[in-house]
């Protein structure tokens, strides 16, 4: 089975790959450092070709005001439409326990907004809500 990893290079998303290789996927990694970029589409659908599964753990980098809603709106809709063009089984999208109550915060309106893209797809998909690691807090 081939499983993109939208954001292979992150923390969840370094992690994500290599259990996943370790389990016998094939991993096809999709970062800005492995030039796809989920904000300009640029690479993007070229690295979705003949993929069966997404993970889609990309990251704003940034988390000023309105920012993370807009990045957050922006990739989501990109790799769905990417994900749908190439024949993509299931998306799994990983989000934050909680998103739902935390509708002040931009950061985790941006990941409701995500949700409710991936939830309104037409695609098969999970959504994942995780607690947050303590190594994000021990690097921010
Ligand atoms: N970390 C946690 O504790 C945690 C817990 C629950 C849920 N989550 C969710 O998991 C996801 C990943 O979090 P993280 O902490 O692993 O993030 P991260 O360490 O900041 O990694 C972000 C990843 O997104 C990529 N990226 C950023 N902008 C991009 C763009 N325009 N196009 C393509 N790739 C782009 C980065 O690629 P480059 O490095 O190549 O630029 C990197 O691989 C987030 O949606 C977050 O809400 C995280």
């Amino acid at each position: 089975m081939r499983i993109a990893v939208i954001g292979a290079s992150g923390t969840m998303g370094s992690r994500i790959a290599k259990e996943l290789q370790a389990s016998g996927a094939s991993v096809v990694p999709a970062s800005t450092s492995t030039g796809v970029d989920v904000i300009t589409r640029e690479g993007l659908d070229a690295r979705l070709s003949g993929v069966d599964t997404v993970v889609d753990v990309v990251n704003s980098g940034s988390f000023g005001d309105g920012d993370a809603l807009e990045f957050f709106r922006r990739a989501t809709r990109n790799v769905v439409e990417a994900a749908k063009a190439a024949g993509v089984k299931h998306y799994v999208a990983l989000s934050v326990m909680g998103t739902d109550r935390l509708v002040e915060n931009d950061y985790f309106r941006g990941k409701l907004v995500q949700e409710n893209i991936v939830r309104s797809s037409g695609l098969p998909y999970t959504v994942v809500r995780s607690a947050q690691f303590f190594d994000l807090w021990v690097a921010s």
